[in-house]
């Protein structure tokens, strides 16, 4: 059973369709919830689904990412995770963090990557013109929004979407992308995952 911990700076909803993905004969159970912040709505869900959590702030740290980072993997170490996965965290992470659970972290980033790494994904693809945005469950590596893609689900533009309208409709796919992503790499298994 491998033990999972998920990071998280704001609502929760992706970790929600995590911890609620991991029961019966699923590979994984979730053994921790983090937060950067405090006041982040995904704690007290984190709670009332039973889950540990704990905060690590990064606001005393100014701006020093490594000093940060090591508090982030001293509270997470006693949890004794096999893998992590990053589920609306919105800390850069530098490779003292990425190295420490290289091969066994994952990510969720709302885009189709390689396409519009960073913030405002949803902007910039109604900007260009795109026809389909989607989301993208990968490995994280030393480069942003990079490493190996596990999964992608595409999610169509429609005529008047603003950014707010298609992440909500990009949202309801990383709900059902990210737990199946979880539960293959969980079992060991790699290969992508391509819905849509
Ligand atoms: C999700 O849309 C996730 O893809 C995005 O933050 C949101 C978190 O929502 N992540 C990033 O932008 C990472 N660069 P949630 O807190 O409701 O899961």
């Amino acid at each position: 059973m491998k033990r999972v911990a998920i990071l998280l700076s704001g609502g929760g909803s992706n970790m929600v369709k995590l911890v609620e993905s991991m029961r019966g004969d699923h590979p994984a159970q979730p053994v921790l919830v983090l937060s950067n912040d405090s006041t982040a709505g995904g704690l007290d869900r984190a709670a009332e689904l039973g889950v540990p959590t704990e905060v690590v702030d990064h606001r005393p740290f100014k701006g020093d990412r490594e000093a940060f980072e090591r508090a982030l993997i001293a509270a997470i170490e006693p949890h004794a995770p096999d893998i992590i996965c990053l589920a609306g965290f919105m800390r850069i992470l530098t490779p003292l963090f990425i190295n420490t659970y290289a091969g066994r972290m994952l990510n969720i980033h709302p885009s189709l990557l390689p396409k519009y790494r960073g913030l405002h994904t949803h902007k910039r693809a109604l900007d260009a013109g795109e026809t389909q945005a989607g989301c993208t469950v990968h490995e994280v590596t030393a480069e942003l929004d990079d490493g190996p893609i596990l999964g992608q689900a595409q999610v169509p533009i429609e005529e008047g979407d603003s950014p707010e309208t298609l992440a909500a409709r990009v949202l309801k796919q990383e709900h059902v992308l990210y737990p199946a992503v979880l539960e293959r790499f969980a079992a060991g298994n790699r290969e992508p995952i391509f819905l849509g």
